[in-house]
């Protein structure tokens, strides 16, 4: 006989009570065992659609040995390789796991109950979530056309404002703000806010209108902190590796909240052999598919009735011609799994993740049979 004390919520603090948890894209595993699949191709949650880069994969077989160790808490190596690599010191470089983690560490070091950030919505969750474990309140301003609205950004920022975070491009709907209004956004932003630019996808963006956030606002002396990762194009989600950039003083309090051992060693090793010299052109090689597969992903949405955004990044975002929910259905019964978007706070939308080539042909394929299936079954 077991019974476990059950704990009410009363219990645990107030700022927890209306909050969400992410709900992570759901893994190709469970769908198929619970559908009884043959095969299932995931286009949810912008994995890249390749493994670790080649001297990645040697580096983790070279660490798998040295498991028993605890890994470098401080990533002295990983954060000298990313400073040689953006010009920064060492010391303007935060890790986490995962740019979640920054994401994390920087809520927990700036932001006190009552606090707020500002965001568009929608967008990335965890700007919201970790601000309101804090006890903070997010400040939604809507996306005008599918795009930040820079200008309303700007008119949420309060007295108590103290992150404004700018998802570039936007996850979910993939869009990026014009050079010119991010400029203007940086000239205007008031002095004590900190902006958050969080350019996750930066590497597979190919639009000659989308800047470098480090060289155009950190270095020019902006209160800006860049996020990237090693989860996207660099095929290591599953490590759990991403780093934020930004002044010293920043990164120092960032370096306070931090768990004393936040990334594994494995990842770290991974992460810096992915930034040798000859991983170059395997990213530039995945961006350029990453380019092609998105022009076809944006074909197969238009002929079977969407009506995408203009993406630049490793998905696209679309209104449902139907309901998205009852598409998300269909289409695992098809074994793709894409985003509903309900999370994100657009529930009558998809977003679906480029795919290499071939998962690309099998989405064209179950889409058709999807929407007919919704069809059939009716409102
Ligand atoms: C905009 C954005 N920021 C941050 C992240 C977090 O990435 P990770 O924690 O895997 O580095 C994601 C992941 O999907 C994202 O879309």
């Amino acid at each position: 006989m077991r019974r476990l004390a059950e704990i009410p919520e009363s219990f645990f603090r107030p700022a927890l009570a209306d909050v969400v948890p992410y709900e992570p894209g759901k893994p190709i595993e469970t769908v198929q065992r619970e559908l009884g699949l043959a095969r299932v191709v995931k286009l949810a949650s912008n994995e890249g659609p390749f493994g670790p880069v080649p001297a990645a994969l040697e580096a983790l077989h070279r660490a798998i040995g040295d498991l028993n160790r605890y890994p470098d808490g401080g990533a002295y190596r990983l954060r000298a390789a990313l400073a040689e690599r953006f010009g920064l010191d060492l010391a303007e470089i935060a890790i986490g796991s995962g740019a979640d983690g920054v994401i994390g560490q920087l809520a927990a070091a700036v932001i006190d109950p009552g606090d707020e950030i500002v965001c568009g919505w929608p967008s990335f969750p965890s700007y919201v979530i970790d601000t309101k474990l804090r006890g903070g309140s997010p400040r939604l301003v809507p996306l005008r056309d599918g795009v930040y609205d820079l200008e309303g950004v700007l008119a949420a920022i309060g007295p108590r404002t103290k992150v404004v975070y700018l998802c570039y491009p936007n996850n979910p709907t993939g869009t990026i703000n014009a050079a010119v209004d991010l400029d203007r956004y940086f000239a205007a932003v008031p002095e004590p806010v900190l902006t958050v630019l969080d350019q996750a996808y930066f590497e597979y963006v190919d639009d000659p209108d989308y800047v470098d956030g480090v060289e155009r606002y950190l270095k020019t002396g902006h209160r800006v902190l860049v996020l990237r990762t090693f989860s996207k194009i660099y095929g290591l989600a599953g490590m759990r590796v991403g780093y934020g950039l930004g002044s010293a003083s920043l990164i120092r309090e960032l370096g306070k909240v931090r768990r004393a051992v936040d990334t594994t060693l494995a990842g770290q090793e991974a992460a810096i052999a992915s930034l040798g010299p000859e991983s170059d052109a395997e990213i530039a090689r995945r961006a350029r598919l990453c380019a092609e597969g998105r022009a076809r992903l944006g074909e197969i949405l238009c002929e079977n009735g969407f009506a995408p955004l203009p993406g630049v990044a490793n998905f696209l975002f679309a209104q449902a011609p139907c309901d998205a929910a009852a598409l998300n259905d269909a289409l695992l019964r098809e074994g793709v799994i894409i985003r509903p978007m309900g999370a994100f706070g657009a529930p009558g939308a998809i977003r679906v993740t480029v795919g290499a080539p071939d998962e690309l042909d099998f989405f064209a394929a179950a889409l058709p049979r999807a929407l007919e299936r919704v069809a059939a079954i009716g409102p």
